[in-house]
This record gives C-alpha cells, structure tokens and sequence, in this order.
C-alpha cells in the first residue's frame, strides 16, 4: 500500500512527475516548453507552496493563480481539452505515488480548480470572439 501525502517534499514529487508526464504530451509540452516557458527551479517552489495551503494548511502562497492563466491563455488560447489533459497527468502523478485521504483531496481540488479555470478562460474567449 502506498502512502498518503503528509509533506512539503511529497508535493514536490508529485509536481515533478506531473511535469515529467505532461512535458512529453505534444500540446501542453509545447506550452511549457516554448510558448510561456517554466523555469523549473522557481516553478515548482511556486506551485509547492500552492498546494501546501491547500492540503497541509501552509499560506505561503501569495500569487494569483486564475490571472497567472489568463497570461498564458492570451498567448495560446487554454480550452476544455486542454485542461483535461492538464487534469489526466496531475490525476495519474499523485495515483503513481500516494494514496489515502489527502491524495484524494490533491485530486478532487484539481479538478475543481481546473473546472472553474477552463470555464473562466472559456468566458473570456467567447467575450474576445465576438
Ligand atoms: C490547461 C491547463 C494549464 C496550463 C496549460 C497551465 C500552464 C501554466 C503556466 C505556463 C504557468 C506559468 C505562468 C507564469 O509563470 O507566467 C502556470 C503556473 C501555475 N499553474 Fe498552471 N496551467 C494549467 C492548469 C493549472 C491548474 C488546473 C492548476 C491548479 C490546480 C494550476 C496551477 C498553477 C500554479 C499554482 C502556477 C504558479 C502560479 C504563480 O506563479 O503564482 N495550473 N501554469
């Protein structure tokens, strides 16, 4: 049986293998890659310290994570599909290493985060369409 995230340093893994996965998807490779590129060793910390005040009640976190997308999706428009896709490699990276209450939380949330973001972007698009 696997174990359940109980640290900072289990985050971290599970962000590392989320981008090791999702930096070999063609799409989301290339946004990390060439069209808003992640600097890795200040990326992670930054979402680290994300998901610490979402699953390990850190506050840390004093970005704004909605907005930070918003510059991305005026550089590549960010669409359901794509945020699917974002979701299967984050679900498949904590499935990978953990399992218990937690993992299911650092699942569900990332679901709804991800839900509310691709309806946010989704609403933008639109209003820029028209
Ligand atoms: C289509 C899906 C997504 C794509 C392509 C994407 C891409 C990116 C990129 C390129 C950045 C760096 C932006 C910058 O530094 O200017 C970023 C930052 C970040 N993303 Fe995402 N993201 C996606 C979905 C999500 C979701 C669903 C979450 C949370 C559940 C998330 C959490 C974060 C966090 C915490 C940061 C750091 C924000 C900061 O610097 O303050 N992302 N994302």
């Amino acid at each position: 049986m696997k174990k359940d995230i109980t640290s900072r340093n289990d985050i971290e893994q599970i962000i590392k293998l989320f981008y090791d996965l999702s930096f070999q998807d063609e799409r989301l490779g290339r946004i990390f890659k060439e069209i808003s590129p992640l600097h890795l060793e200040t990326h992670i910390p930054l979402v680290a310290d994300f998901w610490e005040g979402i699953l390990l009640d850190g506050d840390k976190y004093r970005g704004n994570v909605t907005e930070k997308h918003f510059n991305v999706n005026s550089l590549t428009t960010l669409t359901k599909s794509d945020f699917d896709d974002w979701y299967s490699y984050w679900e498949r990276a904590v499935d990978i290493l953990f399992e218990g209450k937690k993992a299911e939380m650092a699942k569900f949330r990332a679901r709804s985060i991800a839900d509310i973001m691709s309806y946010k972007m989704d609403y933008i698009n639109q209003q820029t369409k028209s």
